[in-house]
């Protein structure tokens, strides 16, 4: 989480408080170029004060539709899956804060859905979107839910990234990303340690775009892996010099050999 700024203050991306890693930023640049090949409308559910959005409209192309969505600390029984989390953002977060983050970058507001996610079925067409952002609830009901509309408002080319995946403490995000992966044709391109992306269509094209971006990052490495005989890419951060090499070679070898690795020295 970036330490705060006062709303609209923001110099750069980095200033704007969230959880939006550079990773992610670069997987979303990477995704939303190939995405923006054919034009399309990009939709985020949970935009908090913006970081992602900031980004997304970046991307955002003549005569296409950016639309967010987000409760902006509005209660509502059962809409946030700790108690905690909500106080958290009834604290930190109002829909006044992220007009003025979004403002500070970019000229125009997207379209702002200030309610549940599931008011967004009605809202946006089938088919129409490119990429969709998923980062708002994490309860599995809810994020079964939002995964559900973005199949339906993605075209079949489209891309989806979904945070919190892999998470401890937010098991029903992974149920419900899973079940969609085994259920309801979602499949998998690329993992980073936060988000996963994927698409109702062909991966390939998506993993070429990646592995051809990450040729030229000597700090990102893409690593081969296949969920039940399909290819999938798990990209990370390579750490420099030699702590880089030997995190690198703990995160590729098999985990007999990469015990051996970290196993203290014993005294002679
Ligand atoms: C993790 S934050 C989003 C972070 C943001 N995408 C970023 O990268 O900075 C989750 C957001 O989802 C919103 N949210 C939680 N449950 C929601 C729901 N059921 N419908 C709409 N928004 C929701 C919260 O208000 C919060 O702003």
């Amino acid at each position: 989480m970036t330490t705060r700024t006062a709303p609209g203050r923001a110099r750069s991306l980095s200033e704007v408080p969230g959880w939006f890693r550079a990773i992610d930023q670069d997987l979303f640049r990477v995704l939303l170029e190939t995405t923006g090949r054919t034009p399309g409308d990009l939709l985020e559910m949970g935009c908090y004060l913006g970081k992602s959005a900031i980004l997304l409209g970046e991307h955002l192309r003549e005569g296409e539709t950016f639309t967010v969505c987000d409760l902006f600390g509005v209660e509502s029984h059962g809409l946030y899956s700790r108690r905690d989390t909500l106080a958290f953002y009834r604290e930190t977060l109002t829909r006044e804060a992220f007009e003025a983050n979004y403002l500070n970058f970019h000229e125009d507001l997207p379209v702002i859905v200030h309610a549940r996610t599931t008011a967004l079925a009605s809202r946006i067409a089938p088919g129409s979107c490119r990429f969709v952002h998923i980062d708002a609830s994490r309860t599995y009901e809810d994020v079964s839910g939002d995964i559900d509309i973005a199949r339906s408002v993605l075209r079949k080319d489209g891309v989806v990234a979904i945070d919190d995946y892999r998470t401890e403490h937010v098991p029903g995000v992974a149920a419900a990303v899973w079940e969609a992966v085994f259920t309801k044709g979602l499949r998998p391109v690329c993992l980073s340690a936060a988000k996963l992306y994927a698409t109702w269509g062909e991966p390939e094209p998506f993993q070429q775009a990646v592995r051809a971006w990450a040729t030229d990052r000597v700090d990102r490495v893409v690593v081969d892996e296949k969920i039940d005989g399909d290819p999938v890419l798990r990209v990370l951060n390579a750490l420099p010099g030699p702590s880089g090499a030997r995190r690198l070679a703990l995160e590729l070898l098999p985990p007999v050999v990469s015990r051996a690795l970290v196993r203290p020295k014993t005294g002679r």
